[in-house]
C-alpha cells in the first residue's frame, strides 16, 4: 500500500492550498481530485478574496501573478431606490481592501507551483477516520493510500463527510437562485454594485479590465433557455437603473450558468483522523463573497496544526474553524435577506429590506459592520 502523512481528497482550492502549505512545511501529502486539470481550472467560480485570503497566499509565495494581475478594490457600491452609496473599505476597516482574482487563477497558480503528488482523475471512493486509508481509483484501477491523515477538501458532494460516522447538519435553502453571465466587456463600474429592486437583486462583478461578471437573482428552477442574452441584459438595465449619468455596457456572453442558493454547515469538522475543510464542511450563499476565503480560512488553520505537531491545536480545529464559518454563515444570510425578493414575500418584507439598507447607508456603524465582515474578520 502506498503511504504518505496526509492524504488530501479533492483539488479544489482548499486541497491545492492545504498541499501547497504542508509542501513547504516538508511535511508529505498527496492530492487525489477526481477532475481532469482542465476542469478545475476552468470551473468559474468565486472572484473576490478578502484581506486575510490575500495575506495568505503573499506569505506562501503564490501570491506574485496576483499581485501582478490582481485588481486592489477599496469598497463597494450599495444601490438601491434608484441611488447609489459607497463603502469605503479602507476608511472604515484601518486599510483593509479586498482583491478581485478569479478562483479559477487561483487554482492555476496552486497547481503550477505543486510539488509533492497531485493525481488528476483519481477518485476517492472511501475514507476511513479510524484506519487512515483512503481508497481510491485511478487509470481503471483501485487503490489504497495510508496517511497519518486524511483531510477531505472535496466539496460539497465529496465523500469526506459521508464518512463521518457522526455528523450534525445545518442547512437553509433560498428560494431564488443566481443566474451568472461572464461576458467580454469592460466593466461599467469601477466597483462592484450590488442593487435591491423590486424584481430582485443583481451583481456587478467583474474578472479583469477587459471581463465583466453580473448575475441575476431568478427563481431556482428557472432555466437558462428562458434568458437569451437580449432579456438577461435589459433585466440588467432594468435592475441597476439609477438617477444620473450611468450606463451598462453590453457584450458577447462567453459563459452562463444558474447556480442554487443554501446554507449549510457541518459539525463537527473532525472524526479520528479525517478532517473536513472548505465545501465539504459548509457552504455559504454567494452574497457575502464568503466561499473561497472561509475554504482559505479552513486549511490555514488546519496546516498550522499539522504543521505544529501540537495535538491540542488538531484537537481544537474544528471548534475554532466552526467559529469563523458561523460568523460568515451570519453575515451571508444576512446580505443575502437584505437584497433578494422571495415572490412570497410581503410588502412589510420589503419595507424592511429597504429600511436596512437606508440605515446602512447612512450610519457609520452599520456600514463599519458590513464593512469589516466582507473584508473579513482578522485571524484570532
Ligand atoms: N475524490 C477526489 N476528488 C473529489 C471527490 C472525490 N470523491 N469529490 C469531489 N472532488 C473534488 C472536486 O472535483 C473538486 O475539484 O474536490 C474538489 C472540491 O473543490 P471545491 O468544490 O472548489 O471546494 P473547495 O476547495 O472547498 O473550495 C471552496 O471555493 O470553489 C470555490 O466558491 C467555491 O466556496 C467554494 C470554495
Ligand atoms: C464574483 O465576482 O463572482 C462575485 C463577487 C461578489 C460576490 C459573489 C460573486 O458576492
Amino acid at each position: 500500500m502506498n503511504r504518505t502523512r496526509v492524504g488530501i481528497i479533492g483539488g479544489g482550492p482548499a486541497g491545492l492550498l492545504l498541499g501547497h502549505l504542508l509542501d513547504r512545511a516538508g511535511i508529505a501529502n498527496v492530492v487525489l481530485e477526481s477532475r481532469t486539470r482542465a476542469y478545475v481550472e476552468h470551473r468559474q467560480r468565486a472572484g473576490i478574496l478578502e484581506q486575510n485570503t490575500v495575506d495568505v497566499l503573499r506569505e506562501c509565495g503564490a501570491g506574485a501573478r496576483m499581485d501582478r494581475e490582481g485588481l486592489v478594490h477599496e469598497g463597494i457600491e450599495l444601490r438601491f431606490d434608484r441611488r447609489s452609496h459607497r463603502v469605503d473599505f479602507p476608511g472604515l476597516t484601518g486599510g483593509r481592501t479586498v482583491m478581485v482574482y478569479a478562483q479559477t487563477e487561483v487554482v492555476k497558480d496552486l497547481v503550477a507551483l505543486r510539488a509533492g503528488p497531485l493525481l488528476f482523475e483519481a477518485e476517492a471512493l472511501a475514507a476511513d477516520p479510524d484506519a487512515g486509508v483512503i481508497r481510491y481509483r485511478h487509470r481503471g484501477a483501485e487503490h489504497e493510500l495510508a496517511c497519518e491523515l486524511i483531510v477531505a477538501c472535496d466539496g460539497f458532494h465529496g465523500i469526506g463527510r459521508a464518512s463521518m460516522p457522526s455528523v450534525t447538519t445545518y442547512q437553509r435553502d433560498y428560494p431564488f437562485a443566481w443566474l451568472g453571465i461572464l461576458a467580454s466587456v469592460p466593466p461599467s463600474c469601477e466597483e462592484l454594485i450590488y442593487a435591491h429592486h423590486e424584481h430582485g437583486f443583481a451583481l456587478h462583478s467583474m474578472r479583469s479590465p477587459s471581463v465583466s461578471r453580473l448575475y441575476l437573482q431568478v427563481d431556482p428552477d428557472d432555466h437558462l433557455g428562458n434568458w437569451p442574452d437580449e432579456r438577461i441584459w435589459d433585466e440588467l438595465d432594468t435592475r441597476f437603473a439609477v438617477d444620473g449619468d450611468w450606463r451598462l455596457e453590453r457584450g458577447p456572453i462567453t459563459d452562463r450558468s444558474i447556480t442554487p442558493m443554501r446554507s449549510f454547515v457541518a459539525e463537527p469538522m473532525r472524526s479520528g483522523r479525517l478532517f473536513l475543510a472548505g465545501d465539504a464542511a459548509h457552504i455559504v450563499p454567494p452574497t457575502g463573497a464568503k466561499g473561497l476565503n472561509l475554504a482559505v480560512a479552513d486549511v490555514t488553520l488546519l496546516a498550522r496544526a499539522i504543521i505544529s505537531g501540537d495535538e491540542r491545536l488538531l484537537a481544537g480545529y474544528s471548534e475554532a474553524a466552526l467559529r469563523r464559518v458561523w460568523r460568515a454563515e451570519h453575515f451571508s444570510a444576512w446580505m443575502t435577506a437584505m437584497f433578494h425578493r422571495d415572490h412570497g414575500q410581503d410588502p412589510f418584507e420589503h419595507r424592511l429590506q429597504l429600511a436596512q439598507l437606508r440605515y446602512t447607508a447612512a450610519s457609520d456603524a452599520a456600514m463599519t459592520s458590513l464593512a469589516e465582515n466582507y473584508v473579513g474578520l482578522p485571524f484570532q
